[in-house]
């Protein structure tokens, strides 16, 4: 286009010399304009195809200053979008965090007290006592549900002006929820060698109960409250627990009695009374306190404050088992290895009535769970338990599991198949050994 405009002065040029130098003389300033453009004009015109290639638009420089501006427009606007895509990606979350701000300010605006309800006095206005001692009259807002509120219950209040705002929900201490036992245990009755008469007597005094009320009423008898499992550490009181656990239908509550001992004073007796009103929510359900000792210790002049609230803990057990409150409903299993040590007010009748003891095995028993331990492994021909199952050493159900366990290592680092008579041989010398270590010999002989 531009090289049309030039090239046509050019071609002018040489014919009009003549008249040019005329016009001179009259116009000074026409001739000015070409020699401007002479620079361009000679560079374009050495591709003459270009002039024919490019359409003939006029003004070029205005329309390249044209396209450069609308680039910079269009760049502005993609900027734009970008920015508005941005604006409406980030807003929800802005919003989300100014809702938290004002919820924060709101909270911290007016903080609240923790109270209790006790009494209602009409529609909107009830007498409250804070934790601090007195107690007022004060309102109730409107947007508490009131179907709720009953005398006893936890409430939140204002800070200045005491009126009830909230209702505090009565939830289950997160402590106790964690005994309950959801999944059952794996171990069943079939799992326990020997032990018929114990397991016979925990099914009466735990379970008929529960599942058979009325055969008490018949007879005219209150059934135990619970159980007392006691004997040789490794004789299958755990066990047994677990099978109940595993076949019962009640609720099953599992405690170990060191858990009940808390940092905080007060808190184990909370801790007991919570687990037994879960109980009771619950029932009909079993209680499981393994390991009795820690906190039935017997009751003698305590010195330390910790000691003392031992005390206290099973002071309020004692106090659960006694029940007030009648927990029909409620059975307790405890296990212990050391029976003699524990507090007799605990296992006097109309408490603990029932006590099962858990001898160490005879040879029938023996001979039971040997056949239950190694009935998942695969044993030479050469294995002979009989030797094992008659021989005079003291074992209780725990070392038998333990020889067997042992065996199947020893047969297992020389990558045999197979546990051999000579592996239960090595395995029941090591275990025997293990447990004469354990008790020094000789100082309580
Ligand atoms: N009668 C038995 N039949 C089968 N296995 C048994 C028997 N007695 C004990 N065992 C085995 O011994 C292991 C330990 O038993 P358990 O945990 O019941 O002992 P415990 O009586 O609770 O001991 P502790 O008083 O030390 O708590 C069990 O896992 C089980 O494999
Ligand atoms: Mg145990």
């Amino acid at each position: 286009m531009g090289q049309g405009t030039p090239g046509g002065l050019n071609r002018q040029a040489p014919g009009d010399r003549k008249s040019d130098a005329d016009k001179k003389k009259d116009k000074k300033y026409e001739p000015a304009a070409p020699p401007t453009r002479v620079g361009r004009k000679q560079r374009k015109q050495k591709g003459p195809e270009a002039a024919a290639r490019l359409p003939t638009v006029t003004p070029l420089t205005k329309c390249r200053l044209r396209l450069l501006k609308l680039e910079r427009v269009k760049d502005y606007l993609l900027m734009e979008e970008e920015f508005v895509t941005n604006q409406e990606r980030l807003k929800p979350q802005e919003e989300k965090a100014e809702e938290d701000r004002s919820k924060v300010d709101d909270l911290r605006g007016s903080p609240m007290s923790v109270g209790n309800l006790e009494e209602l006095i009409d529609e909107n206005h009830a007498i409250v006592s804070s934790s601090v001692g007195p107690e007022y009259y004060v309102g109730i807002m409107s947007f508490v549900d009131k179907d709720q509120l009953e005398p006893g219950c936890a409430i939140l209040m204002h800070n200045k002006v005491l009126s009830v705002v909230g209702l505090l929900q009565d939830e289950v201490d997160p402590m106790v929820s964690v005994m309950k036992v959801e999944k059952a245990p794996l171990e069943s009755y079939a799992d326990i060698g020997g032990l018929d008469a114990q397991i016979q007597e925990i099914k009466e005094a735990v379970e008929l109960p529960l599942t058979h009320p009325e055969l008490y009423e018949d007879i005219g008898i209150r059934p135990p409250k619970g159980v007392i499992l006691y004997g040789e550490p490794g004789t299958g009181k755990t066990l047994l627990a677990k099978a109940v656990a595993n076949s019962t239908s009640a609720t099953f509550l599992r405690v170990v009695g060191s858990e009940l001992i808390q940092k905080y004073l007060g808190d184990g007796p909370k801790l007991v009374r919570e687990l037994f009103r879960v109980a009771d929510d619950l029932s009909p359900s079993i209680v499981f306190i393994d390991e009795i000792d820690a906190v039935g210790t017997k009751r003698y002049d305590a010195h330390s404050g910790g000691e003392r609230e031992i005390q206290r803990t099973m002071l309020e057990l004692l106090n659960q088992l006694d029940g007030f409150d009648s927990r029909g409903d409620v059975k307790v299993i405890l296990a212990t290895n050391r029976i003699e040590s524990l507090d007799p007010a605990l296992l006097r009748p109309g408490r603990i009535d029932r006590k099962i003891e858990f001898p160490l095995p005879d040879i029938k028993t023996r001979r039971r769970i040997f056949q239950i331990h190694t009935s998942r492994m695969t044993l030479a021909d050469d294995v002979n338990l009989e030797e094992f199952v008659m021989t005079k050493d003291e074992f209780s159900g725990a070392d038998i599991k333990a020889i067997c366990t042992e065996a199947g290592l020893l047969a297992l680092r020389e990558r045999r198949m197979k546990v051999t008579h000579a592996d239960f041989k090595k395995a029941k010398e090591k275990v025997m050994y293990k447990k004469k270590e354990g008790v020094p010999e000789g100082l309580y002989m």
